[in-house]
């Protein structure tokens, strides 16, 4: 059944989850984070958390999925017809997924522009002042970011209406290797400017005396966002995998790549930004106010290496976002109320509206204030710090607590034909040690100013 319906083949899932996971939180966000909160000491902790308990809710969402060859929204009550509310819970899922993409696109759409201007070469030969002010007014102004966010949007449809083979997995094949490629260049060259020790100190050196409580929280919201686990995404995903692949060793490639790609983000920038004697704590502008200065910096052949940075960030943030409108339109295909072209097209022109207020409320808008915030605030504060993890914890109650062991054990081990010895261990994290974590940073963040 999953043949017909899902990827052709073990390395086109892996491909489109790690094109789902890979994205804006890897190279622009994961950097930044990990600067601010103590490198290397942070890099340890963020490790403990993505492995012990992202993947984890990963595997999870991915038994569910599979097991109910369905989207979040129908899988729960497939999976216990006599508790039939747990649907509540994928349709939760699933407006959470709605907002996150309207907040993505912004940024995306931020980063194409700078895209077509690394790749035309508007962006060199700007002093820092001007590079800063640039960002401002770009980010500010009516019309521009709106325009480069509906092109985002469409390219993002286009690939869900080529459909779950010939679009998804057919362009995560092709995009993620690339997306290695470009990164390695980076890296590369980042590694032989002169004074890149430097920047792997900043990066790696563990100094925990910056590490505060503040930081772990970051660092457990970061690998659920990562990993793009907590919206049910990876429910619908999961439903696409080959029936004859083992979900665990599915999820430890996911995982290995979404870390090695951030890690090689930061490998990539921030020697380059100490080399140039640049100031690296420069949190969520680094990508868009400091790197083109040390791309400026690097003379002529500055240009090609800012073009394949920003290209390298759009091709990343779109397979993101094809996760994400994929998990949306598939919900209403299954339902039978509208085919696949049909609900691309709504869900494009929804999610359009939504973020094009977004948008502007880094501009025009600004004045409008949701609890005390801008309205990009108050989504960006919604979709990392409260709907995920709830959503997340429960998606593991579910798991550990409400389905049933043996149709678990069945799914994992592929009826029978794989050994999980280890599965005591994943059914102790989900029904336990998951549960807490996400309670602690939900109760940390309703608690925090
Ligand atoms: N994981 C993606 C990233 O790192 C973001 C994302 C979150 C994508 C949730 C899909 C769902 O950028």
């Amino acid at each position: 059944m999953s043949d017909t319906r899902g990827f052709s083949s073990s390395f086109g899932a892996i491909m489109a989850a790690v094109g789902s996971s890979v994205g804006l939180g890897n190279i622009w966000r994961f950097p930044y984070i990990t600067g601010q909160y103590g490198g290397g000491a942070f890099i340890i902790v963020y490790l403990l958390f993505v492995f012990l308990i992202g993947m984890m809710i990963m595997l999870t969402e991915f038994v569910i999925g599979r097991r109910a060859q369905s989207g979040p929204v129908r899988a729960y009550p497939i999976l216990r017809p006599d508790r039939r509310w747990w649907r509540w819970l994928g349709v939760f899922g699933i407006c959470t997924a709605f907002l996150i993409l309207s907040l993505y696109v912004v940024i995306s759409g931020w980063t194409l522009n700078y895209a077509v201007e690394a790749v035309t070469g508007r962006l060199s030969g700007l002093a820092p002042e001007q590079v800063s002010y640039h960002f401002d007014q770009f980010s500010s102004s009516a019309v521009a970011p709106s325009a480069y966010l509906l092109i985002f949007l469409v390219l993002t449809a286009v690939v869900i209406i080529g459909g779950v083979k010939k679009g998804i997995e057919a362009v995560s094949k092709v995009l993620m290797p690339v997306l290695l490629g470009l990164l390695l260049v980076l890296c590369v060259r980042s590694l032989t400017l002169p004074g890149a020790s430097q920047g792997l100190n900043y990066l790696f050196h563990p100094d925990f005396s910056k590490l505060t409580s503040e930081g772990v929280l970051a660092a457990l919201g970061q690998a659920l966002f990562s990993l793009s686990v907590g919206m049910g995404i990876m429910v619908v995903y999961g439903s696409y995998i080959p029936v004859s692949d083992s979900l665990l060793k599915t999820s430890v490639w996911i995982t290995v790549c979404d870390t090695l790609i951030a890690v090689l983000a930061g490998v990539a920038i921030f020697p380059a930004v100490f080399s140039c004697g640049l100031e690296p704590a420069g949190g969520p502008g680094l990508v868009f106010k400091v790197l083109p200065n040390v791309f400026n910096s690097m003379g002529g052949i500055g240009v090609v290496f800012a073009a394949i940075f920003f290209v390298l960030l759009v091709l990343a943030a779109l397979t993101s976002a094809i996760s994400l409108l994929e998990a949306l339109v598939a919900t209403v295909v299954e339902s039978g109320k509208m085919g696949r072209v049909k609900s691309s097209v709504m869900f494009t022109v929804l999610v359009f509206i939504v973020g094009a207020v977004c948008a502007l409320s880094c501009g025009p808008l600004r004045h409008i204030q949701m609890g005390g915030m801008s309205i990009f605030d108050f989504v960006d504060r919604l979709n990392s710090i409260y709907l995920p993890p709830l959503c997340a914890l429960g998606t593991v109650v579910f798991l550990g607590w409400f389905m049933p062991k043996a149709d678990i054990m069945d799914e994992l081990s592929n009826h029978g034909t794989l050994s999980v010895g280890w599965l005591k261990l994943f059914y102790f994290v989900v029904r336990f040690v998951a549960p807490a974590a996400l309670l602690l940073v939900l109760v940390t963040g309703i608690l925090q100013p």
